[in-house]
């Protein structure tokens, strides 16, 4: 049975990329019933893979802390909030890139949780789910600032789930372990550099079956659960 979202509105960022999770992710909700809002930088791209899905979109940089600010107040009222964009870089040493690191992949996220949490509260409850990554918890040659925010992105997972929890909004993580986006096999082939033989199920993810996950984090099936990180990673974090 399809999870439910009729009557539901969500902005899902890194929506605006075709083959990407988020990509995937708004076409779970709108196939809901849910009215989304599709976000990226580049609207041409954007407004393509919006009415693809029948979905509104709203340029945004999320490493501008104004453009982020912006995106908040023109979605309004959400009952669902997706913070899935994210820089991924292989970077450790370079200062630039870490500040953009964790301008886009912590504080827009920030951002966003702290301006549509309390409207969603206000409204009568709702949920945030963060995308997360195998890179928070185990260490990845290269991947350390990545792995740094993605960590501090699962922190703020669990204090905004105490903090908001009065309000009933439920706010959980998704740790995606490897899946073969299209930005992933375009960065490193179609076999993700072997990544997808590193965890026990022996494959990469289609980003539909991550998806999967965040859509039940979401929805109303998962009433109880709140302060979570869910590994969706063939088995990785087990071993
Ligand atoms: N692929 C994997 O193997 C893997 C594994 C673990 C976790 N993840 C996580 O899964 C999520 C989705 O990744 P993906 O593989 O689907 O990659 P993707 O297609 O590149 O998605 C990332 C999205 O982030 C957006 N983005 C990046 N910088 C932005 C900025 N400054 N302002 C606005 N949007 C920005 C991009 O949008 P625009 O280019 O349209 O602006 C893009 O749509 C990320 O959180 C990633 O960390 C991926």
């Amino acid at each position: 049975m399809p999870v439910e979202f009729t009557g539901k509105t969500a902005l899902v960022t890194g929506s605006g990329t075709a083959g990407g999770l988020g990509h995937a992710i708004a076409e779970i909700l709108v196939r809901g019933g849910a009215t989304v809002v599709v976000t990226g930088r580049d609207p041409e791209r954007g407004v393509q893979v919006a009415e693809g899905l029948g979905a509104r979109f709203i340029a945004a940089d999320l490493a501008d802390p104004d453009s982020v600010r912006a995106l908040a107040a023109e979605a309004g009222t959400v009952d669902i909030l997706v913070n899935n964009a994210a820089l991924m870089t292989g970077a450790t040493q370079d200062l630039r890139e870490f500040d953009d690191v964790f301008a886009v992949n912590v504080r827009a996220p920030f951002v966003l949780t702290t301006a549509l949490a309390p409207k969603m509260a206000a409204n009568g409850g709702g949920s945030v789910v963060n995308v997360s990554s195998t890179a928070a918890g185990i260490g990845m040659p290269g991947m350390g600032v990545y792995g740094a925010s993605k960590a501090a992105l699962e922190s703020l997972t669990r204090a905004w789930a105490a903090e908001y929890a009065h309000g009933n909004v439920r706010v959980n993580a998704v740790a995606p372990g490897p899946m073969h986006t299209a930005k992933a096999v375009a960065m490193i082939g179609p076999d993700l550099g072997g990544y997808g033989g590193t965890v026990p199920l022996d494959r990469s993810a289609d980003p539909a079956e991550v998806a999967e996950a965040v859509a039940f984090a979401a929805s109303a099936r998962a009433s109880y659960m709140t302060g979570a990180v869910l590994p969706v990673d063939g088995g990785r974090a087990a071993v």
